[in-house]
């Protein structure tokens, strides 16, 4: 019964229509929990997702957790050098094994029972075990789970036959290079706690500029609105636009610099803005249907001390357009529940991004219940 209505409520979006005849996924999808737990099964479970930054995993036994899809994971390096990802959970009985956020180890050390595992998952020891039959230490690593870097950025993915990856990230590879990310440094972090879907803020994200002239004026006065670009290929949309000198808001025209605007979004929820000598990235973590968490990692070319105080004006200046998004997020997810909703159009001037989400979307989710069902026959 259940299964029939998610099923109902996946058909009830046309993913085959163009730009021109298409409509938003409908609200059901911003605020039923079977939907949710069907994302969690199928996009984030089969997804590549971003866990870290090389910077945190660069020596070895550094190691970054995360939660992907509901599940716990380690990522760490080895004396090898060799980065690898594992289940963070105990073989024991379950308990998380690393339990810091990111950090620097010799042997990964169970706090529960004092289990002890190497840098490469394996079970080097477990105290007062001694008696216990049939049990095979080589059995009983920690098990592992796809990882790899591209850039600045550390990915795991929990799909064993998922494709690698540099593949499922396609054409950004490319489209990203020149920019020369990785010779910028970390700064600092954000992250905000909002009231609305995790698809919300995204969608928000992928409106081709739509809301900036109305909702970020600041960010407005460096833009060349009417000259800004939309490019979707593979599972990325490219939002650019030229930048123009202003002096109407002097904290964004000193932060936000350079001839462009660069704002890669990567399926499902992994965003990547660039200005001259600036980056900062949004990871967008579902929590429930109703909310999600917005990482922000800030990154700039210069980060002396002389450089501080602006690097910090420049992480206010987003914080700021941040502050905008958040309020107009949440009354969106409130809209979404009424009963005088359903689907909204989409513009074919700005809105492209939001059509390539949402058919990625609809064909990892109906491609997805096709397998549950299958398995339930
Ligand atoms: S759960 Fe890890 S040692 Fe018992
Ligand atoms: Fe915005």
């Amino acid at each position: 019964m259940s299964q029939n209505q998610v099923q109902k409520i996946l058909e009830s979006y046309n993913d085959r229509a163009p730009l021109t005849e298409a409509s938003t996924i409908p609200a059901p999808w911003y605020v039923d929990p079977r939907i949710g737990e069907l994302e969690n099964q199928t996009v984030f479970s089969g997804t590549w997702q971003m866990v870290g930054r090389t910077d945190q995993v660069e020596k070895p036994g550094q190691f970054v957790t995360a939660s992907v899809a509901g599940e716990p994971i380690v990522v760490v390096r080895g004396n090898d050098g060799m980065l690898r990802g594992f289940y963070n959970v105990c073989r024991h009985h379950a308990a998380a094994v690393v339990i810091e956020a990111c950090g620097q180890a010799t042997i990964l050390h169970c706090p529960y029972h004092g289990w002890n595992y190497g840098l490469d998952g394996s079970l080097k020891g477990m105290p007062e075990f001694d008696g216990v039959k049939n049990f095979d230490r080589q059995q009983n690593g920690l098990v592992p789970v796809k990882a790899d870097v591209w850039e600045k950025f550390v990915f795991v993915n929990l799909d064993p036959r998922a494709a690698p990856l540099q593949q499922f990230l396609g054409g950004l590879v490319k489209r990203v290079a020149p920019l020369g990310v990785s010779k910028l440094h970390y700064f600092d972090t954000r992250s905000y706690d909002i009231h609305c879907n995790w698809k919300v803020f995204v969608d928000n994200y992928l409106d081709g500029g739509y809301h900036v002239p109305h909702l970020h004026k600041g960010l407005s006065s460096v833009l060349d609105y009417k000259e800004y670009t939309i490019e979707n290929e593979d599972r990325y949309c490219l939002q650019s636009s030229p930048m123009v000198a202003s002096d109407e808001d002097a904290a964004t025209g000193a932060t936000r610099k350079g001839d462009r605007a660069w704002y890669f979004w990567q399926y499902p929820n992994l965003m990547i803005n660039c200005y001259e000598g600036y980056m900062d990235t949004n990871l967008v973590l579902p929590v429930d249907a109703d909310r999600c968490r917005v990482i922000f990692d800030f990154y700039f070319a210069d980060v002396s001390e002389a450089q501080r105080e602006h690097n910090q004006q420049s992480v206010a200046v987003g914080a700021r357009v941040q502050d905008e998004d958040l309020g107009i997020c949440e009354a969106v997810q409130r809209g979404l529940k009424s009963r005088a909703y359903g689907a909204g159009r989409l513009s074919v001037r700005r809105e492209a991004g939001e059509h390539l989400f949402h058919r990625l979307l609809a064909a990892d989710l109906k491609g997805g219940i096709e397998t549950t069902v299958a398995a339930a026959d």
